[in-house]
């Protein structure tokens, strides 16, 4: 394949390049030189995954974050994970033998779908801020739809953070290295808006100098 693929949104970086697709983890813990790998063993522990849940996982990449949540689940517990990219399917069926438990479908979250199946937890990671206001509520729409009453949501991205208040680094490698969405993404009220879509906000945990949040809402009964 070409070195470089038509994007959807241009000035989005979580459309992935071939290359970026297809080395991801290895990338990630290479720049954060291991960190990533210890920080989000913590952050899928800190979930709150139930033996018996059933998880759809939105822009769910190469399945590194559904291993580590497989390891919460009981036998009849399973995850769906969705992502546009061929290469994320690749090493998410590379990753799980048994389909039933995970399974993989190629889908693009920024237009409206439905699987014509209910879970009980709706899981993004590092997703949300990679795309403009108006299609990251059709993604929340996309999540809502997806859940039984009683269902939860929980977003781990950006915090809502002053970025004049980070370090001079902290600034310097948000802004070079991160797309132009997720400079609005930090100044939006998350809270707000998913109290907006009938979410109740349960619990937020914060990484990184409350630069990370895991948001858990969930949805009325
Ligand atoms: C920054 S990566 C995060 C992957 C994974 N959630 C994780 O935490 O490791 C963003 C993911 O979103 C996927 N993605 C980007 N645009 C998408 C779209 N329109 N529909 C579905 N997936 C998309 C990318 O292919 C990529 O796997």
């Amino acid at each position: 394949m070409a070195g470089k693929r038509e994007k959807i949104y241009p000035e989005s970086k979580i459309e992935l390049s071939p290359f970026v697709a297809r080395h991801y983890d290895f990338l990630l813990d290479l720049v954060t030189l291991g960190g990533y790998a210890r920080f989000i063993r913590k952050a899928m522990a800190d979930l709150g995954i139930k033996p018996e849940d059933s998880i759809l996982d939105l822009g769910c990449g190469t399945g590194r974050n559904a291993e580590l949540m497989m390891k919460y689940l009981g036998p009849t517990g399973k995850i769906t994970g969705l992502d546009l990219l061929p290469e994320m399917q690749e090493q998410f069926q590379k990753r799980f033998k048994d389909r039933a438990r995970a399974s993989f479908q190629q889908q693009r979250i920024d237009v409206p779908f439905d699987l014509g199946e209910k879970y009980d937890l709706a899981f993004m990671s590092f997703v949300l801020h990679g795309f403009p206001q108006p299609t990251r509520m059709i993604i929340l729409e996309n999540a809502r739809r997806h859940l039984k009453p009683g269902g939860r949501l929980t977003i781990l991205d950006y915090a809502e953070f002053p970025l004049e208040e980070k370090s001079k680094l902290f600034r310097w490698v948000f802004r070079t290295f991160e797309c132009k969405y997720a400079l609005d993404f930090i100044e939006y009220d998350w809270k707000a808006i998913l109290r907006q879509l009938d979410f109740q906000v349960e619990e937020e945990k914060y990484y990184f100098k409350r630069s990370i949040r895991l948001l858990k809402s969930r949805l009325p009964d």
